[in-house]
């Protein structure tokens, strides 16, 4: 310590004598560790509010992760054993040659080749063991299997779309979901992954580990899960000014499930209105739009399968009313009634309504006369009234799986705790969830 002593009392000159100055730093060392400490807690605690359900890639009911958590026990180890002997040397050296024991210098071995060769030998090998066992995961992981179901995801600014290559709509495309990526248990999926626009990253790290969305790119990713459940997963490449708001959900279904789940939505066609009912005044909006006064047709961008919607530039809203999640998870309505509750209708209305104002960087146009973003450019948005907006909502939660598909009966959200959720009703209660909302 008297080293330290002294540096500290020369370097900040004008202090009291070595020994407080001693005690002061070793104080401000302390605290300025303990604040540290703190710090990480209150981010871990934090997020820990945050977020309504435990994300983690130590789930090990995932073969991913199981494989992943495998091969990193050895890591930890070599790396705690390499710690332990570096430190050791360290002090020992430190100890024993320091100068106030005024002992002569230490041997000098400048030329030992022996010395040189143990320590350009070892480091190798340690590298080429976790080479070795690296490799040998990716050998596992990375091969696509015969029989693994096959999912497409198109990462967008700023939402996502899950689509199934291997099922042909009755009503012609392939069925696609947005923001909620059904899966079924027990088995390799291999996620086809590409972009529109920017970089984006797909990561829900309960059934495997991240993979980039590149634009022009097409990259494999194989994921699985045991157990049945909804996960949670986010965009983790900064990809502009909603990458924080560009979650999805993994509803991973028994293979029985999942199968009348594919049945049912190769089967689907979006119900009719009856005439004259707001569902059709929805609907009529949702495909024409309103020229006289600028509204433009959702239809231009939205898909909806058996209609004549089939934008691409937004996400598909075939599934919409079955769907429990708006703004690519921004909102969440768990609610066994999800959209017929106050406070979803209140939301999905302002969301229709001005969507550039809830969700920062939407490209959806705005249906309140107010200026939007467009191509870069300030534009004038349509103008739709409330009783037209509400219209439109309405047709929007008639688009409905049949009810022996819906992937949300029963199937739990994992790691969701009833403190979560009363934390997430308290805050919905106590905060106007949207600004500008009806
Ligand atoms: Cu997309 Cu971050």
């Amino acid at each position: 310590m008297n080293t330290i002593h002294r540096h500290s009392g020369q370097s900040q000159g004008g202090h009291p004598p070595h020994g407080k100055s001693g005690a002061a730093a070793r104080e401000r060392l302390r605290r300025n560790l303990g604040y540290g400490v703190m710090a990480g807690l209150g981010v871990t605690l934090l997020s820990g509010c945050g977020s309504r359900q435990l994300i983690s890639m130590g789930d090990l009911a995932s073969g991913f992760n199981r494989e992943v958590a495998f091969m990193s026990i050895f890591a930890i180890v070599m790396s705690v054993i390499i710690f332990v002997a570096v430190s050791y040397a360290l002090f020992y050296t430190v100890n024993k040659f320091r100068d106030d024991k005024n002992t002569a210098p230490p041997a000098q071995f400048h030329g030992n080749n022996r010395l040189e060769v143990i320590l350009v030998v070892v480091p190798v090998i340690i590298v080429m063991a976790l080479a070795v066992l690296t490799v040998r995961s990716m050998a596992i992981l990375n091969p696509v299997p015969d029989q693994a179901s096959k999912i497409d995801v198109l990462a967008r600014q700023f939402w996502w779309n899950f689509s199934y290559p291997e099922v042909k709509a009755d009503a012609g495309g392939n069925v696609t979901n947005g923001n909620e990526m059904i899966m079924p248990t027990k088995q390799s999926v291999a996620l086809t992954i590409t972009s529109g626009d920017v970089i984006h990253g797909f990561w829900a790290p309960n059934i495997g580990g991240q993979r980039a969305a590149m634009p022009a790119t097409l990259k494999t990713w194989n994921v699985d899960i045991d157990r049945a459940a909804v996960y949670q997963g986010n965009c983790t490449q900064l990809c502009g000014a909603s990458h924080a708001n560009m979650r999805y959900k993994v509803i991973a279904l028994d293979q029985a499930r999942y199968n009348s789940f594919l049945a049912a939505a190769k089967a689907y066609r979006a119900p009719e209105p009856a005439a004259d009912s707001a569902e059709a005044r929805g609907y009529a909006i949702f495909m024409q739009g309103k020229p006289a006064t600028g509204a433009l047709a959702c239809a231009a961008c939205h898909r909806i399968q058996g209609t004549t919607a089939a934008g691409v530039a937004g996400p598909d809203l075939s599934f919409f009313g079955t769907r429990r999640t708006l703004g690519a998870g921004m909102w969440e309505f768990m609610e066994e009634e999800h959209w017929e509750t106050p406070r979803a209708k209140e939301i999905l209305h302002a969301w229709i309504k001005h969507s550039p104002y809830v969700k920062p960087g939407s490209l959806m146009p705005t249906y309140d006369g107010s200026e939007y973003t467009a191509n870069g450019k300030q534009v004038k948005g349509g103008v739709l009234t409330d009783e037209e907006i509400d219209d439109v909502a309405a047709y929007l939660r008639t688009l409905k799986l049949p009810e022996e598909a819906n992937y949300w009966n029963d199937t739990p959200v994992y790691g969701s705790s009833d403190a979560a959720q009363n934390a997430s009703a308290q805050i919905a209660k106590t905060s106007s969830p949207v600004p500008g909302g009806k």
